[in-house]
């Protein structure tokens, strides 16, 4: 063998050798690499070339890395010190707690010399989501790579192993221990995971359920061409049996790894206490995002060896390192069913039936889907797998749908035509995502078309808040719209915010309720568009609340200045017969309305006509609309002030044209005053 060679054949490839394991570590450790990768190819030929020619390979040569023969079985390797698993922390608490522990027990060993109240000086670093390995040398050589099994015996997966870029296959650039096993975790990319998935997905193989099956997959293959095709990558945080060099600490067994050209955690910090220990796994959880790998937690670990010895093992896990697990965010499942769901406004929203999953140590089992077109955009169909993410207290929302999974048997869901607590109509607007029920009697809103229609603009019941129509609702006082006017004092007594006086109040407040004008009772409706603005010009045009029963949008559009969106939401409204219905209930009740803002000559003549305004400072509706408002009145809104002016309308912190306008004699009014010009009964 060797002695064949001529010397300068054996440097040259001694050189090439060190060189491209140079260059690769450049490029798979450092991700820096200073050489074109065609100069890197042209260096490898010329290597393999000469090791061809003179059958002479060194052990850690770059052509090592491929091309071992397939496996019949891995063969299985005792570890000389077990590898180890973790406990688990779920909370600050628990670290807290973890930190305590070891307090105590250092107190009563090792630590009796010093101050109890010293802090301990730890490592914290990410927890890579993927396979545990061992890599073994001899002198600097890579000669084993073991799975970690069961701690004990795993299986030999070198031919694998070397595959991987990133792995020396010599130990170089420090003082080489005789020996040494060093750990690490095997990972794949969160992308290089879903690229792989897809082509996976497009040869009909199944899909791997996460990073960490993708890279336990990938070097458990008896073929190891298959590894070589994965890009894998490793993260080296550990050691078992060492000889020949001395390493005192966590943060030293890294600093000589990262030396000793082995690749090393995203972050690795040194901190003392558990406060700063708490300061880093938030550091980290910050990062998660930006990491390319998956990490599910951050791993704390007694900094001082001879300390980590003093506190030992429990059965299969060290006291002196804990793994905090991230609260988890994202789960995978299926959609069982999809359910229309109406809430409290009458939006009706898609809901995600889901096979239950863990997310976070919770359950969760129904996902909104917020609308249709997010349904549309995402193309979610029932019997999809989705993946399902859960942020803090938020309901759970689907993130994605995984297509690869359809079996063809997956069914669209189509947006219903009525709704399904009620079974009114539903309306969608063009160019609207939000579908909605128009049903007055609807159970699902009753407690906010009540809120609504008792409010200070509609029938103006005094004393029935929001807190009470909710107690009313959960008593079940108030089943459907037209209940508060069935309310009698002896119901509100038993009820315990209410005494004597203030269930007489709001008995009174009905009462005097019963009396109201069409342009009141119309706004309270709640009909969707149908502000206090359009429900008085429905009333100057319309005389008798009977009279707008079953109108056509048509009909309602004769109103200059109603347009079609506000009138096709007005007839829809009353072209429901059930709303009707709840109407005549309200008025059987003893409503009487009148409508004051009637009259014949309104038709056509608007109260604004032939004025302009101007607005200056903020008034408690936004600007456009009272543009609108003035406009909808037949009136002119202009934006500077002007000796045509009529009236400014001061809002709080007026501008610049108060003084001009007072300049100039034009008349001021607040907000407040113009509503009680319009309609002298607000
Ligand atoms: S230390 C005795 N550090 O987590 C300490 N493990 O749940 C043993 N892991 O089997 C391991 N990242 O596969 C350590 N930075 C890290 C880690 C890490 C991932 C894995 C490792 C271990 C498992 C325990």
């Amino acid at each position: 063998m060797p002695e064949k060679i001529p010397e300068n054949i054996k440097h040259e490839i001694e050189r090439l050798v060190s060189e491209l394991n140079y260059h690769c570590y450049r490029y798979y450790v450092l991700d820096a690499p200073v050489i074109s990768d065609e100069e890197y190819d042209r260096l490898y030929n010329k290597l393999k070339k000469l090791e061809d020619d003179y059958s002479f390979i060194l052990p850690d040569s770059p052509t090592k890395r491929i091309g071992a023969p397939a496996l019949d079985k891995f063969e299985k390797v005792r570890h000389t010190e077990p590898m180890l698993s973790l406990d688990n922390a779920f909370s600050y608490d628990d670290v807290i707690e973890f930190d305590k522990r070891l307090k105590r027990l250092l107190e009563s060993s090792v630590r009796q010399a010093h101050d109890v109240e010293e802090d301990i000086e730890y490592t914290v670093e990410p927890k890579y989501d993927g396979l545990a390995i061992e890599l073994s040398y001899k002198n600097g050589l890579l000669y084993k790579a073991s799975t970690r099994g069961d701690g004990y015996e795993g299986e030999d997966v070198t031919p694998n192993i070397r595959t991987i870029k990133s792995v020396p296959l010599k130990i170089e650039g420090v003082k080489v221990p005789s020996e040494i096993d060093i750990r690490g975790e095997v990972y794949i990319d969160i992308e290089d995971f879903e690229r792989l998935n897809m082509e996976r997905g497009k040869n009909g193989e199944p899909l791997f359920a996460n990073p960490r099956n993708a890279a336990a997959g990938s070097i458990r293959q008896l073929d190891s061409s298959i590894t070589a095709a994965r890009r894998l990558h490793l993260a080296c945080y550990g050691i078992g049996t060492v000889n020949g060099i001395e390493l005192k600490s966590q943060i030293e067994l890294i600093t000589w790894l990262e030396k000793a050209r082995f690749p090393i955690p995203a972050v690795v910090k040194q901190v003392n206490g558990v406060d700063k220990v708490l300061e880093v796994i938030k550091e980290i959880e910050e990062k998660r995002n930006i990491f390319p790998f998956e990490t599910d937690g951050a791993v704390i670990k007694v900094n001082d060896f001879n300390l980590q010895k003093s506190l030992g093992v429990k059965t299969r896990e060290p006291r002196w390192a804990i793994a905090y697990k991230y609260p988890a965010h994202q789960g995978t499942t299926r959609i069982i069913e999809i359910i229309p769901s109406v809430g409290r406004t009458g939006v009706i929203t898609p809901v995600a039936i889901l096979e239950p999953v863990r997310i976070g140590g919770v359950t969760v089992s129904r996902s909104t889907l917020h609308n249709w077109d997010e349904i549309n955009r995402k193309d979610i169909r029932i019997g999809d797998y989705v993946v399902v993410e859960r942020a803090g207290e938020v309901i759970p929302h689907v993130v994605t749908v995984i297509k690869e999974k359809r079996t063809g048997k997956e069914k669209r869901f189509q947006i219903p035509e009525k709704c399904p607590v009620c079974g009114s109509k539903v309306a969608r607007e063009e160019g609207e995502v939000a579908v909605r029920c128009i049903g007055l009697d609807c159970p699902a809103q009753v407690q906010e078309r009540i809120r609504h229609f008792v409010s200070r603009q509609a029938m103006d019941i005094e004393g029935l808040g929001e807190k009470n129509v909710e107690l009313l609702y959960s008593k079940g006082l108030i089943k459907h719209f037209a209940d508060i006017y069935k309310l009698k004092k002896e119901d509100l007594l038993q009820l315990p915010r209410f005494a004597e006086k203030s269930a007489q109040n709001l008995i009174d407040a009905i009462e005097k309720s019963r009396h109201t004008t069409l342009s009141k009772f119309l706004y309270g409706l709640g009909i969707i568009h149908v502000g206090e603005y359009a429900a008085r010009l429905l009333s100057a045009n319309f005389e008798r609340l009977e009279g707008i029963y079953h109108i056509k949008a048509e009909k309602v559009m004769e109103i200059k200045q109603i347009g079609d969106k506000i009138a096709n939401s007005i007839s829809a409204f009353f072209n429901d017969s059930e709303n009707i219905r709840t109407i005549e209930k309200l008025k059987s009740l003893g409503l009487k309305i009148t409508n004051p803002d009637f009259k014949e000559k309104n038709k056509g003549k608007m109260p604004l006509d032939g004025l302009t305004f101007v607005i200056t400072g903020a008034l408690p509706k936004s600007r456009k609309e009272v543009e609108d408002m003035i406009e909808g009145l037949g009136g002119h809104a202009a934006s500077t002030v002007s000796k045509s002016t009529d009236y400014l309308i001061v809002g709080d912190e007026p501008g610049s044209k108060l003084n001009k306008a007072r300049s100039l004699g034009v008349k001021t009014v607040t907000y407040d005053e113009l509503l009680k010009i319009l309609n002298p009964n607000v």
